[in-house]
């Protein structure tokens, strides 16, 4: 990050998503070029009621060190001497045509569309939700709706457009009035997201919510407790955050997620 106007650019967008008036600089911004120099205010880099200490020890762990490592789950891979053709398809569209015409779980039944995910095979950061709601069920395709909205916004700040991004779900049929997927259908449908992950071999996984996070993780433990670690899912760094429709709900979790966003972004390089 360079020219005033980028920054400018930047700080406007945080503007927009944090419904605040703190500001976060870039990695390597100029430690003199204070947000007022490029057109904010100079108070703009506080947060409102934070104490000095807290607001330097947030700004030093997202600049300099990064979360301490979490958990690691290595989920065994598929066997190569079996016939399941879900752990032997080739690309993205075999897994997308092979969930196209699933009934392995109830979902099947009142869905309108699956939602295997999309995105470029070569991305490097995949970012997994829970299931598809009813805009994602209407057209098939992943985050469109409301959530999927913000999640755009939220990826084009971090300088990652969606359509470099992979983008699907836990599960990729929609659960009738958006219930959580439950544990049989997660376990019913996790292949199609194991091998999608294994096929793109991202740099970051990006889990948004409780659901992704604790598949991913084959754990218990709650979404508080899951953040601000880096953890691994089979040797890839992977970072939980808030899901975007609880950031619709809940604004106050904007601003710890955008610390989660920038964390994923500094790990992908
Ligand atoms: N919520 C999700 O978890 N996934 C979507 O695709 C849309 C909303
Ligand atoms: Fe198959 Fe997954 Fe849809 Fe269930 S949710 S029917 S396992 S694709």
């Amino acid at each position: 990050m360079s020219d005033g106007r980028a920054l400018a650019r930047e700080y406007l967008e945080q503007q927009k998503l944090l419904g605040g008036d703190s500001v976060i600089l870039p990695d390597g911004a100029t430690p003199g070029l204070r947000p007022g120099s490029v057109g904010p205010p100079e108070n703009a880099a506080r947060t409102p009621g934070a104490s000095p200490g807290k607001t330097e020890g947030r700004s030093a762990q997202a600049d300099s060190a990064l979360p301490p490592l979490g958990l690691s789950y290595d989920p065994p891979g598929g066997d190569l001497f079996s016939n399941d053709p879900v752990p032997q398809a080739a690309s993205l569209e075999a897994i997308a045509g092979l969930v196209a015409s699933c009934t392995k779980c109830r979902l099947c039944e009142a869905r309108r569309h699956t939602v295997p995910g999309e995105g470029p095979p070569e991305a490097r950061l995949v970012v997994v939700g829970e299931g598809p709601g009813r805009v994602e069920d209407d057209t098939g395709r992943p985050f469109v709706g409301p959530a999927g909205e913000l999640l755009t916004k939220i990826l084009g700040a971090i300088e990652l457009p969606r359509e470099r991004v992979f983008i699907c779900n836990v599960v990729k049929c929609r659960p009738p009035e958006n219930r959580l997927p439950q544990f049989d259908e997660i376990a019913a449908c996790i292949p199609y997201l194991f091998r999608q992950i294994e096929i793109v071999k991202p740099k970051v996984i990006l889990a948004m919510g409780g659901t992704a996070a604790q598949t991913l993780l084959n754990t218990k433990q709650s979404l508080g407790a899951l953040r601000n670690q880096v953890h691994r899912f089979r040797g890839i760094p992977l970072i939980v955050t808030y899901h975007p429709a609880a950031l619709l709900r809940n604004p106050n979790w904007k601003k710890p997620t955008w610390d989660d966003v920038r964390i994923a972004r500094r790990l992908i390089g």
